[in-house]
């Protein structure tokens, strides 16, 4: 929801949820007038919010600066791919490097905003100031794909991420997620790689889905997919996604 209102600034009290306002908005007819007043506003008085919701271009260079500054190397690595730690307790701090940076910009938003919950994400996300987060968005996108440990050869994850499994409503993961799970080029947040990525934090995200602990994805999509996933699922899942190159 956050996303499509940023998107679309014009629709954001309607977005808010009040259907039946709109509705009657609609109705009673003052639309262009509405549209009319919002638009001269944008223009004129609503600097701030134009400036907030057109993305402005990361500066790789500021976010390497700021990322070490921030703190956030000592959890992701200095270049975002962790620390070769996949099934210690290092495992779940999430590799960053190669996540696009509209991604990082929205989990971010969403661990601030209470969307995503984690106890340390919340408070790292609400001390730092979104103007640099997309500087260091920036730079951990700018870093090479993730890299699995090549180890991936589980049939059942294998069958999973390409086919999914109809009958119980599990879509074919490869459909959003690309080839191997290395993301689908120039769909930013909507295909996050995952091919690659630490085990411990996947086996832990698939759970989270599964459960409604972590609920973010648009429309829930993800929820709906992980929500008939086994246990042995999620492990095929996670051993073979930790595995791709
Ligand atoms: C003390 C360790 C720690 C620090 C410091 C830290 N993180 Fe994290 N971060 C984590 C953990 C653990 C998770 C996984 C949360 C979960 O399980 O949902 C995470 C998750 C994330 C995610 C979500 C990744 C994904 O694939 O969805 C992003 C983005 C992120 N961190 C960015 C940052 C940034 C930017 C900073 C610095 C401002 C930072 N982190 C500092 C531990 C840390
Ligand atoms: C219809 C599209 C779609 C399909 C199909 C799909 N996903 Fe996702 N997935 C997403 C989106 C979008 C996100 C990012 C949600 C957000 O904004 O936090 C995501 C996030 C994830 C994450 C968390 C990534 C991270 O870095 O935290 C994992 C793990 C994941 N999906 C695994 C799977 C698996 C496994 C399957 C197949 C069983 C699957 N997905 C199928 C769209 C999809």
């Amino acid at each position: 929801m956050s996303l499509r209102v940023r998107n679309a600034p014009g629709l954001a009290w309607g977005a808010g949820g009040c259907a039946a306002l709109v509705f009657a908005v609609l109705l009673s007819g003052p639309v262009a007038a509405q549209a009319v007043k919002s638009k001269g506003k944008s223009v004129t008085g609503a600097v701030p919010v134009a400036a907030a919701s057109a993305p402005r271009a990361g500066d790789v260079l500021a976010g390497a600066r700021k990322s070490d500054d921030e703190r956030c190397q000592e959890c992701h690595g200095v270049d975002g791919h962790g620390f070769d730690q996949s099934a210690s307790s290092e495992g779940r701090h999430p590799k960053l490097g190669g996540l696009p940076a509209d991604y990082i910009v929205k989990q971010i938003a969403d661990f601030r905003s209470g969307a995503r919950k984690h106890d340390v994400m919340t408070v790292m996300a609400r001390t730092v100031d979104p103007a640099d987060i997309v500087d260091i968005a920036a730079y951990f996108a700018s870093q090479k794909p993730m890299q699995g440990d090549g180890q991936g050869d589980n049939p059942l994850g294998r069958k999973l991420f390409d086919s999914g499994d109809p009958a119980r409503g599990v879509d074919a993961c490869v459909s959003c997620h690309g080839p191997a799970g290395k993301g689908i080029a120039g769909m930013g947040a909507a295909s996050p790689p995952i091919g690659g990525q630490e085990w411990r934090y996947l086996e832990k995200q698939l759970l989270d889905w599964r459960s409604g602990d972590r609920s973010n994805s648009r429309d829930g999509v993800m929820n709906r997919i992980a929500k008939s996933l086994s246990d042995e699922d999620v492990r095929a899942l996670a051993n073979y996604l930790a595995g791709q190159r």
